[in-house]
């Protein structure tokens, strides 16, 4: 274990700039730095690390933490590891404390396992190349299977010999206790019993004997159990025998090819799910490697976390057949409430990846997944089509299903949008739809309070201006690392919401007459901002900010579907994070007007005016707080001429904090 001190040592040395900008080229942006992602594809650099909070977030995928958080991410390494990683770089010395009793125990009891499964691993692999045996009868049987040897070698794949103590006389001859043989599930004791119950003697089994073996890795790719499949077609022999939980192996946690597959889910920022063992190998024959399985269990929640920690998009491939369609059915809603992006395949004919891989080359694989994957709901709706045409029952039922689904998709603006297409797909009221899945989601709400993460700004807030109001305040606001972060948010909201409504504002002719014009929302916002040079501190904000006025300068009254379905990332990520109301998803404004009433109009009249004089009066705040920080630190000879430049500060503010909440345009 790392002491505290050295632990603390590490983090102050690591400072977050310098360790992204050994594998990401930042250039300065304020007092900010900017760069691409390493997370995720992009072009637009929305990566930012804030020196001075020691952060890095990304605006594009939303990965943010620290130095040791980007070590974890970027090299795929556990705390200690990162730790250890960075203490290296700064040449800290790491004298591990030493452990307790009771840690050691439980430490060297975990190793022993991990040793016996790592010694179990070669010596099934070993058997199944070696042995008479196992070349003929395992090996066998997954060439007959069309495996390939580097992929038989790369998933490590083995043989157990029929022999019922085979592999537990092999271990305990090579030294390995038969107590951690037990505790791993590789072994079972079986009593021998005389008269009067009294044990004799205990034999030593092997769990797996004549079974071909997959090993089960954890992320770092330990082997930490093993699933046994038996060459037998005696139907009341158990297909597929598993490990036991333990120690080391918890089930709920573990995916089947997590880590083979991590990095190409990162790169390609999707994940296929698949039934089996099988199932995830050959894919990976195929070429495809982002892919996991459930291993023997159903889908938990923990699973879904992990692969999140990786990609939100995942493409389910179960088997045609009724258990794939029933453990499909049981794994979409978790995914879904998990704010996974969830869609869906389905092979002809009730194949499984792994026999349909078989009957076409691997470009037809590829192929066929690329044109064949569909978002959960059209693959519902077309089964809607297809199924219940004149069953207006089944059609009840499978449309309550879906609408069970949508309901639990956290996000408001993704949520609205599946309503939409639902109703559209359907033919079906929107309305009834909204009103049907809200229904669910106050029903779903009521069984678990969802809790606030607002948090205020940390530091000068105008008193009139706190932060949106009238919208969702359910998602989360991460940490700030601009400044001004919130007062471009919303101003974006708002003209992304509101930009088309016309409001009446003065303006002056040559001869300095005042008079009124009719002006867009959105042209007024920009007016504003442009006559105080104010551009956004937040590049991404600043460039969904500069496609508005890009459109408009192209006549073109942009619908917030525009920036939804924007090809650049950084914009439709931006909008589908922010543009919340109820009001935003037509995409004919006069039909928006319509159902807008008056107070509404006012009231984004008067939000839009709040948020800009909210931000002139920070952004002059923050103009001032430097200028006391140099009044504290500077020579005599200046401090007249800051004192003065101060003065006007303050009487600036004053006046603008003066502004806030009155009524400038009417
Ligand atoms: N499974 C299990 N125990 C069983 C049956 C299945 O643990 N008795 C798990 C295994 O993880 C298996 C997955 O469920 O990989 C899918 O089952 P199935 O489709 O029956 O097996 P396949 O992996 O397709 O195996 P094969 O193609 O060899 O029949
Ligand atoms: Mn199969």
């Amino acid at each position: 274990m790392i002491p505290k001190q050295t632990v603390d040592k590490i983090i102050d040395a690591a400072h977050v700039e310098d360790v992204v900008g050994e594998f990401v080229t930042l250039k300065k942006r304020g007092a900010n730095l900017l760069g691409l992602c390493p997370f995720h594809g992009e072009k637009t650099p929305s990566f930012t690390v804030s020196p001075v909070k020691g952060i890095y977030k990304c605006f594009g995928c939303g990965k943010a933490g620290n130095s040791v958080n980007f070590i974890m991410e970027h090299l795929q390494l556990s705390y200690p590891e990162a730790l250890k990683w960075l203490a290296k770089k700064y040449n800290i010395e790491v004298v591990e404390r030493e452990i307790t009793p009771e840690e050691r125990e439980q430490q060297t009891e975990r190793e022993s396992m991990m040793i016996v499964m790592q010694y179990a691993q070669r010596y099934f692999s070993d058997t199944m190349h070696n042995s008479d045996e196992g070349k003929s009868i395992g090996l066998g049987y997954f060439v007959e299977r069309g495996l390939r040897a580097d992929i038989i070698e790369k998933f490590q794949l083995g043989y157990s010999l029929e022999e019922r103590n085979a592999f537990s006389n092999a271990a305990i001859k090579n030294g390995y206790q038969p107590k951690y043989l037990v505790k791993t599930g590789m072994s079972i004791l079986s009593n021998r019993y005389v008269e009067g119950n009294e044990i004799i003697a205990q034999d030593i089994f092997d769990r797996y004997a004549g079974r071909v073996m997959f090993p089960i890795h954890d992320d770092g790719g330990r082997v930490v159990a093993f699933g046994g499949r038996t060459l037998s077609s005696d139907k009341k022999t158990a297909k597929y025998i598993n490990s036991p939980e333990t120690e080391i192996y918890n089930k709920s946690k573990i995916l089947y090819g997590l880590w083979l597959g991590k990095k190409s889910i990162q790169n390609k920022d999707t994940c296929f799910l698949v039934e089996g063992y099988m199932d995830v190998i050959a894919m990976h024959q195929a070429g495809i490697e982002n892919v996991v399985a459930s291993s023997g269990t159903s889908l938990t929640i923990e699973q879904i976390k992990s692969i999140h920690r990786f990609t939100r998009n995942i493409v389910v491939l179960y088997d045609g057949d009724e258990a794939g369609q029933k453990a499909s059915n049981r794994a979409i809603p978790l995914l879904l409430e998990e704010g996974m992006n969830v869609r869906l395949l389905q092979f002809p004919n009730n194949d499984d990846p792994d026999s349909f891989s078989r009957k076409v080359s691997t470009e037809e694989f590829q192929t066929y997944i690329e044109n064949n994957t569909s978002d959960f709901l059209y693959f519902k709706a077309k089964k809607l089509k297809d199924e219940t045409k004149n069953d207006p029952i089944k059609r009840a039922t499978v449309i309550k299903d879906i609408v069970e689904n949508i309901s639990l998709i956290p996000d408001n603006i993704i949520r609205s949008i599946y309503i939409k297409e639902c109703a559209n797909i359907m033919e079906m009221e929107e309305t009834v739809l909204q009103t049907e899945v809200n229904k669910l989601r106050r029903k779903a709400s009521g069984k678990q309070q969802k809790v606030s993460n607002d948090t205020p700004p940390d530091d000068f807030v105008p008193p009139e201006y706190a932060g949106e109001q009238g919208i969702s305040q359910e998602q989360t606001i991460e940490e700030d690392i601009f400044k001004f972060e919130r007062e471009e948010r919303d101003l974006l909201k708002l003209i992304l919401n509101y930009g088309g409504l016309i409001v009446v504002t003065h303006a002056e002719d040559e001869d300095s007459n005042k008079h009124e014009v009719e002006i867009t929302l959105a042209e007024f916002v920009f007016m504003e901002l442009e006559r105080d040079d104010i551009k956004f501190e937040n590049p991404i904000h600043q460039t969904v900010l500069d496609e508005y006025v890009h459109e408009l300068s192209e006549n073109r009254l942009p619908a917030v579907q525009h920036f939804l379905m924007h090809q650049n990332p950084v914009i439709s990520t931006f909008a589908v994070n922010n543009a919340i109301t109820n009001h935003t998803l037509s995409p004919h404004w006069e039909k928006r007007f319509s159902i807008l009433v008056p107070d509404e109009i006012h009231e984004a009249k008067k939000n839009a005016e709040k948020i800009l004089f909210s931000l002139k009066a920070r952004i002059l705040q923050s103009y001032k707080k430097e200028k006391d920080e140099l009044l504290r630190t500077s020579s005599s000879e200046i401090i007249d001429e800051l004192l003065v430049e101060i003065k006007k500060l303050n009487a600036l503010i004053e006046r603008v904090s003066k502004l806030l909440g009155r009524v400038v345009i009417r």
